[in-house]
């Protein structure tokens, strides 16, 4: 009779080692919410993303070099040319800085917020 063999070793290790394989991609590549928090948080400055509402981009690229500025009162474009500073000042430095967008609305977020 010529029944087939039943599984190799080597088969079953292959078989075995090539499910592992396959959980493993899926795993990396199936990002879960750690994953995303993760590379949002790797990712170099000036590379534009998923959006930040505007206190959140104030409350973390304006507390890079001092702390949490006083929102005292300004004119809209004392704030406006204030924020272009900080942000060149950011670019200088290496820090993470804000895109033009970024910029127009931490500033409208400043001026609707300030004191
Ligand atoms: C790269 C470092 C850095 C970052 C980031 C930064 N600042 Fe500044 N900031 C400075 C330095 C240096 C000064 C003091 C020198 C000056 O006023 O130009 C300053 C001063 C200030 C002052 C006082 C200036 C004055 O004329 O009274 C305010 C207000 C201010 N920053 C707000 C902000 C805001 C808002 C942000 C976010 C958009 C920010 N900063 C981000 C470096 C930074």
């Amino acid at each position: 009779m010529t029944s087939r063999p039943p599984l190799s070793n080597g088969r079953a290790l292959l078989i075995t080692l090539g499910a592992a394989a396959v959980f493993f991609l899926l795993l990396f590549l199936i990002p879960g919410p750690h994953a995303a928090r993760r590379i949002s948080t790797l990712r170099p400055a000036g590379i534009p993303k998923v959006a930040e509402s505007p206190a959140v981009l104030f409350a973390t690229r304006c507390t890079q070099c001092h702390a949490l500025p006083a929102l005292t009162h300004r004119s809209t474009e004392d704030w406006r040319i204030l924020v272009l500073k900080m942000n060149r000042y950011m670019k200088q430095t290496g820090r993470q800085s804000l895109s033009e967008e970024e910029a127009s609305l931490v500033t409208r977020y400043i001026v609707q917020n300030q004191k």
